[in-house]
């Protein structure tokens, strides 16, 4: 087979700054250690995110000029819920700002009552939401409000090293058992996340969802994928999943959804946006009730939290997510990061995920103990060595503490190199590849970090650190 290359040709290029180790050291120390109070100015790469991080088409860019700013029934709505019906197959589609905010109103309009004076209120003590695993965010919304979310990923999708190729799948039997025993009424939403996210990127199988959907239907539980990287999942299936091999995405992307009540969608991951979303479902109740909450906060419903113009951009952009040369370069060229790094020996999830690659600090790190946050110490290592940003995804972002205020880690310390869409070239990636191999053999003297400031809830956006 041929070289797979970029399908696309730059027209449009943006200058990175080039820093020394010597300001890098300086810049981490002002930034508290923390990747996120880093200003962007001084990260030669940055793959802190995929989020709203994409290069945007030149026939995006052509829909920003051509968006209708009209406040009630813009044409640029129009073509957006147009585009999101033919694929994700739902009848009410809610713009909003971003995913978040379409998992606040779900969240709370599921877990809303009515109390005795007639008025609205949240209360979801004593209810339980799982999914595969919950992403920062939903789990963040859902707990916000009261209620539990419970993470069921196959155990697979627990060890980093354990090869799957559907590690994002739900384990179906512990979903039955588990809304057996907490009461079918006390799960008023079951979500699944595509692709798994917090769990390395991995894909969920066709049949995963289906049976998900299955048991859902079984207790009378809406079910709800949250679908930021629908297509990167949905290539997986083509690739993976027997039967698929001969099906477009846009057939698979269907059939996903079609097992589902509604989905979440961050518009800043495959629809190559730079901000917005979706919250769609087909109940009318449930939507009744969704877009008051929409209109209480994020704005009349043909527009959301978003202007005219990018509803043009989601709308382009989820028609050219649906290309297989893209995804085919997309999944590929994420797997040439993954595969550089571990023939060098740096412990990742594996297989490759689809939009990053994740590398198990625990394993990379084993002298730093979890209180000293190893996945923190390699993120702090690859900007002071290469100018590269990361996130850690483990015990700063997942930990909680016990009432004796001890650390409960979270179940794996991993590093994630989030690779923006269509941003960086390959040499862009080379580079990278080096820093991290060169990380890996001065591994032994990397130290670890403790935390001396941190706020209540998504604690990662804001702690402070200090090495220990
Ligand atoms: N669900 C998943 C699986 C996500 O990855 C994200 C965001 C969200 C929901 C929330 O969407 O940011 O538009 O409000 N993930 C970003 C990330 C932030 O870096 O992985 P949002």
């Amino acid at each position: 087979m041929k070289t797979i290359i970029e399908p696309f040709k730059i027209k449009s290029v943006e200058q990175i700054k080039f820093t020394t180790e010597e300001d890098r050291k300086k810049i981490l120390k002002k930034a508290f250690y923390n990747p996120f109070m880093i200003p962007a100015e001084d990260v030669l790469i940055d793959l802190l995110t995929d989020s709203g991080t994409s290069a945007m088409s030149s026939k995006q860019w052509a829909g920003v000029m051509d968006g209708d700013e009209s406040y009630a029934g813009s044409k640029s709505y129009f073509r957006f819920e147009e585009v999101t019906q033919k694929i994700f197959g739902f009848k009410h589609i809610i713009p909003v700002h971003q995913g978040r905010a379409a998992e606040r109103i779900l969240s709370a309009a599921v877990l809303s009552q009515v109390d005795e004076a007639g008025r609205f209120i949240v209360n979801g003590k004593g209810k339980f939401i799982p999914n595969n695993n919950h992403f920062d965010t939903t789990r963040a919304n859902i707990e916000f409000n009261g209620a539990e979310a419970v993470d069921l990923v196959i155990e697979e999708g627990k060890h980093p090293s354990v090869q799957h190729p559907f590690k994002g799948n739900m384990d179906i039997e512990k979903l039955d058992n588990y809304i057996a025993m907490v009461g079918k009424e006390n799960v008023p939403l079951c979500m699944t996340t595509i692709t798994n996210n917090t769990g390395g990127g991995q894909p969920v199988s066709m049949e995963n969802i289906r049976l998900t959907g299955k048991i859902c239907k079984k207790y009378g539980i809406p079910f709800f994928i949250d679908a930021c990287r629908f297509a990167e999942n949905a290539y997986f299936i083509k690739l993976r999943e027997k039967g698929y091999e001969n099906k477009s995405i846009l057939e698979i992307a269907k059939e996903m959804f079609s097992y589902a009540d509604g989905c979440t969608m961050s518009a800043k991951k495959d629809a190559f946006a730079n901000i917005g979303g979706f919250l769609a479902m087909n109940n009318e109740v449930l939507y009744d009730e969704c877009r008051n909450l929409l209109i209480i906060t994020e704005g009349f419903e043909t527009y959301g939290g978003l202007a005219g113009r990018d509803l043009e951009a989601i709308a382009q952009g989820l028609e050219e997510i649906l290309d297989e040369h893209y995804l085919q370069y997309r999944i590929r060229s994420t797997a040439y990061l993954g595969e550089k790094i571990s023939k060098g020996g740096v412990p990742i999830i594996q297989p490759p995920g689809g939009h990053a690659i994740y590398v198990d600090a625990k394993a990379l790190l084993p002298h730093i103990p979890v209180e000293q946050y190893p996945g923190q110490a390699f993120v702090c290592e690859l900007y002071i060595s290469g100018g590269i940003r990361a996130v850690e995804i483990g015990s700063v972002m997942f930990g909680k503490y016990d009432s004796h205020g001890k650390l409960i880690p979270a179940e794996m310390e991993l590093v994630r190199l989030a690779i923006p869409r269509r941003v960086y070239t390959q040499s862009h990636i080379d580079y990278v590849a080096e820093v991290i191999l060169e990380i890996y053999k001065k591994r032994k003297e990397i130290k670890g970090y403790k935390i001396v400031e941190e706020p209540k809830f998504l604690r990662h956006f804001t702690s402070k650190f200090a090495p220990v």
